[in-house]
C-alpha cells in the first residue's frame, strides 16, 4: 500500500491560469467551441483537503459570496471525486475542504483547478494509483480546462482547449491581476462572441478563421521577454466579455497608465491580467492602481499543475 493510501488526510494544490493566447472557431454540435490557446499556470492556487468519509461533503472557505459556489454536485470538485470513484469501483466517499484563492467565476479556471485538486486528492487517498493519462482522460471528461489544471506550466490547448502540448517558456512573467466582485457566465460570454461574429458575417466576408497559435506568441514564450509576449497576447472572447462588461475594459487601459506592458481579459473573463516588466514592476503597477481602489493581485507565472502538499 502506498504512503498516501494510508494518509488520514491529502492536500493537493492546483493553480489558476491565464490564456496569454486564445483563438475560438467555430460552434460544433457539442455546443463547444474549436480553440487554439495558449494557457500558464500561475501562483495563485486552490487548495484542496481530501480526508476519509462515507459520503461525499464538501466545504468551501476563502470566498466572500457562499452562495457563488455550489455545494453539491454541480461543484466540480463534487464530480470529480464522484467520477474518480465510480471509474475505480471505489465504495465509500470522500470529505473535500476547499480554500480557493482563485477568483469565482473569473475567467482563470478556479473550478477547474478544484477539480483537478480533487482527482490528484481522492487518487492518493484511495490508493487508486491511476497513471496521468488516465486521470487526464477523466479531467477532459469533467471540463475543457481541467486537464491544463493538472498539467501546469505553459501549454498550447486544441480540440476544447483539452488536447495539450507544453509550450518553450523561458523565464519567469509577472502578471498584475484585477480582480472583479462579479463573476461572468463562461457559457454566456461565448454565446455573446457566436451573436458579435452572426452581426458582423452579415456585413463582411471575412476568410474562415485560422486556429493556430501564432508563431509570435510561441516566440516570445520561448525568450522569456514580457514585452515581446505583451505585443502578441490575444483572447478573442475579449470583445465578448467587454460587451457584457463595459467597464472592464477600464481596467486594462489604467494598467497599461500605470506601467503595465499589455493587458487582456483573462479566459472568459471578467479578470484582467497585466503583463509587467518583471517583478518590481508589477509591484509599481499594484501599487498605483491600489491608489485608485482597486485591490490588484501580483502573481507570476509559469507554476507547475495540481500538486500533493506534503
Ligand atoms: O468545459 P467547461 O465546463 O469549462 O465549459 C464551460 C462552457 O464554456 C461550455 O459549456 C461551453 O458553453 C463553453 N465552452 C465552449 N468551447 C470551449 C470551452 C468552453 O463553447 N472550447
Amino acid at each position: 500500500m502506498s504512503f498516501a493510501a494510508t494518509a488520514e488526510a491529502v492536500h493537493v494544490r492546483a493553480p489558476g491560469k491565464i490564456n496569454v493566447y486564445l483563438g475560438v472557431g467555430d460552434r460544433h454540435e457539442d455546443g463547444y467551441h474549436a480553440l487554439a490557446t495558449v494557457f500558464q499556470a500561475v501562483s495563485l492556487y486552490e487548495d484542496v483537503i481530501a480526508r476519509h468519509a462515507d459520503e461525499f461533503t464538501l466545504t468551501v472557505s476563502g470566498v466572500d459570496d457562499t452562495a457563488a459556489v455550489p455545494l453539491d454536485d454541480r461543484n466540480l470538485a463534487m464530480r470529480a471525486a464522484k467520477l474518480l470513484a465510480s471509474a475505480t469501483d471505489h465504495r465509500g466517499g470522500v470529505a473535500l475542504e476547499i480554500r480557493k484563492s482563485v477568483p469565482v467565476a473569473g475567467g482563470m479556471g478556479g473550478g477547474s483547478a478544484d477539480a483537478a485538486a480533487a482527482l490528484v486528492a481522492c487518487d492518493a487517498l484511495w490508493g487508486t494509483g491511476l497513471s496521468s493519462a488516465r486521470l487526464h482522460e477523466l479531467a477532459a471528461r469533467l471540463g475543457a480546462d481541467v486537464p491544463f489544471a493538472l498539467h501546469g506550466g505553459t501549454a498550447v490547448g486544441t480540440g476544447r482547449g483539452d488536447q495539450l502540448n507544453p509550450a518553450l517558456a523561458r523565464g519567469r512573467f509577472d502578471w498584475v491581476l484585477v480582480t472583479s466582485d462579479r463573476g461572468l457566465s463562461t457559457p454566456a460570454v461565448y454565446q455573446r462572441l457566436d451573436a458579435l461574429r452572426a452581426e458582423e458575417g452579415a456585413l463582411a466576408d471575412d476568410p474562415p478563421l485560422s486556429l493556430d497559435v501564432p508563431i509570435p506568441v510561441l516566440q516570445a514564450l520561448r525568450s522569456g521577454d514580457p514585452v515581446l509576449l505583451a505585443a502578441a497576447l490575444h483572447n478573442d472572447l475579449q470583445p465578448a466579455a467587454l460587451h457584457e462588461r463595459p467597464d472592464v475594459a477600464d481596467a486594462i487601459e489604467e494598467g497599461i497608465r500605470a506601467g503595465a506592458l499589455g493587458g487582456i481579459v483573462s479566459g472568459s473573463g471578467p479578470t484582467v491580467a497585466l503583463l509587467c516588466d518583471g517583478p518590481e514592476s508589477a509591484q509599481d503597477v499594484q501599487s498605483t492602481l491600489r491608489l485608485s481602489g482597486s485591490d490588484p493581485l501580483h502573481v507570476h507565472g509559469a507554476v507547475p499543475g495540481a500538486r500533493i502538499i506534503p
